[in-house]
């Protein structure tokens, strides 16, 4: 066994989190999605280590996530009923809703914001912690703001492994995300809903479920957290539109005295999806300066694809 301190963070016993969640720890748990870097959402002290711990500015929100979707009027008021019929269809899942708060919810979770964000993940695990500890548990994706979102108990331990504190916090080990990028995030406070970030349910099944075609971003919940440069390898990031293109530019800047790595899994984009943050963490791995990805089609999971790699070949 190892001695490691920071092996010792990692377990996959539901119990060891259960316990950090309760001594006021932090529980990097598995999602559907990504996994996130958890705390009592109801424990002041808790929540402002997530934001130490992540280097994520305070006013940057944090998503609540609930066992199930009887306990919404927990955390939320005014419930739409569109956010009702959202919640009984696509929970557990990866769809976030913005609310209104309800006097329960910190003002360290909103940023002060009268709205909150919840969901309920499909991940065994993490709905087992949620069910044993009865709290809400807020999680941001657990890496160091701005860069890869972790899809594995490893890739936790790389990024902020060395910021947690064994005894106190632990890292829930459910396998890798078989999602692999963040849930879709919809504002229900405003008519029509607006998309903030897509994500791991296509839109077009959110409008199929509601009926109601939803917009675009626009006014002040638009404004949280959305950066242009985000998840963010070291490497270059490039992108292009056909294989073709991709292998004629890694040869170019292979023969400039680059080392550029593709990433492109063609038309399947549940696997793009899924493979998309180790292959960026990889390319980093294997010391590459360039990583050229081929852009998805804009259809289904492919919109949060296109979101993702847009931002992590924004300028940083
Ligand atoms: O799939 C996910 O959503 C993952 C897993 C762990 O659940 N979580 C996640 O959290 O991606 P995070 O913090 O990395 O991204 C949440 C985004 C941020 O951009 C934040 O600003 C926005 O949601 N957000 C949360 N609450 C908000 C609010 N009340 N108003 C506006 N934006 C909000
Ligand atoms: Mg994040």
């Amino acid at each position: 066994m190892s001695t490691d301190p920071l092996d010792r963070l990692v377990t996959a016993d539901v119990g060891r989190a259960v316990a950090a969640i309760r001594r006021g720890g932090l529980v990097a748990l598995p999602t559907e999605t990504v996994y996130g870097l958890g705390a009592d959402a109801s424990d002041e002290t808790a929540v402002a280590r997530v934001f130490a711990v992540k280097g994520r500015p305070s006013h940057h929100p944090l998503i609540v996530h609930i066992a199930d979707a009887g306990l919404l009027d927990d955390w939320a008021v005014d419930v739409p009923d569109l956010a009702r019929v959202l919640a009984a269809t696509c929970w557990p899942g990866p769809l976030t809703m913005l609310l209104h708060r309800s006097s329960r919810v910190l003002d360290a979770v909103t940023g002060g914001r009268d709205t909150v964000g919840v969901r309920v993940p499909a991940h065994p695990l993490a709905l087992e912690l949620l069910a044993r500890t009865g709290t809400g548990i807020v999680a941001p994706s657990a890496n160091r703001f701005g860069q890869v979102s972790p899809t594995t108990a490893r890739h936790v331990l790389d990024d902020i492994g060395d910021r947690l504190e064994p005894g106190l916090d632990v890292i829930l080990d459910g396998g890798a995300s078989p999602v692999g990028v963040e849930s879709t995030i919809v504002d229900c406070t405003v008519s029509p809903p607006q998309v903030l970030r897509p994500g791991g349910i296509p839109i077009a099944d959110v409008e199929a479920v509601i009926g109601i075609a939803v917009v675009g971003a626009a006014g002040p919940s638009r404004a949280a957290g959305m950066l242009a440069s985000h998840y963010a390898p070291r490497a270059v990031v490039e992108l292009v539109g056909s294989a073709t293109e991709a292998a004629l530019r890694a040869a170019e800047l292979d023969a400039a005295g680059e080392q550029a790595i593709v990433i492109d899994h063609g038309d399947d984009l549940v696997a793009y999806a899924r493979r998309l943050y180790a292959d960026l963490r990889m390319a980093d791995e294997a010391g590459a300066t360039h990583i050229v990805a081929v852009m998805p089609p804009a259809e289904g999971l492919g919109h949060a694809i296109r979101d993702r790699l847009t931002k992590a070949a924004a300028p940083h």
